[in-house]
């Protein structure tokens, strides 16, 4: 079956990206997390981010009620953690994997960097909504970034 969205995806995938996994807890208090490249930086003050999630996402129902969520942004050598949370693999999101700071939504230990965020707005957005987030924490570590790039992984290397 051909993807009648093809074209306009090819196009949108030649911005190149970093790769983020955002993660919250359910109602039950279970780790929901997803594998997202749509994460922008928004504002310095007050610190905002936002990240788009899709109407369809077997995670959608947590995301949408969670007051606060994570954001870890992957390193070059962590691809399987991409495919894992973009439920590419069978394996879920494991407690000892994810750290908890001020709000208590899962930082994942292993991270390039870590945003912390209280969720301050929802804006619908076609077939995604928009989940705008207050970082009350953040951290950052020196790295090379995962890239995702025409619907394909890349290692970043600084230039300098
Ligand atoms: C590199 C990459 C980036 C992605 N970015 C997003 C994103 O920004 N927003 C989103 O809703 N889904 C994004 N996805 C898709 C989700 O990670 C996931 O694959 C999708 O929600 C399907 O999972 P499900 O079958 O559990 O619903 C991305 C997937 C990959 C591999």
């Amino acid at each position: 079956m051909t993807d009648k969205y093809r074209p306009l995806k090819d196009a949108f995938g030649r911005f190149a990206t970093g790769i983020g996994v955002a993660a919250c807890r359910d109602g039950a208090g279970a780790i929901s997390a997803i594998t997202i490249n749509s994460f922008t930086s928004v504002s310095l003050e007050p610190p905002l981010v936002l990240w788009c999630l899709e109407n369809r996402a077997s995670t959608y129902s947590a995301f949408i009620a969670t007051e606060s969520y994570g954001v870890s942004i992957l390193r070059a050598d962590q691809q399987a953690a991409s495919d894992r949370f973009a439920h590419f693999l069978p394996d879920g999101p494991r407690e000892d994997e994810f750290e908890k700071w001020e709000t208590g939504a899962p930082i994942l230990k292993e991270r390039l960097a870590g945003f912390d965020c209280k969720v301050v707005a929802r804006h619908d957005a076609g077939d995604h909504v928009i989940l705008v987030g207050e970082v009350m924490r953040f951290d950052s570590v020196a790295g090379a970034p995962l890239i995702y790039f025409a619907s394909n992984y890349m290692q970043g290397t600084p230039s300098r």
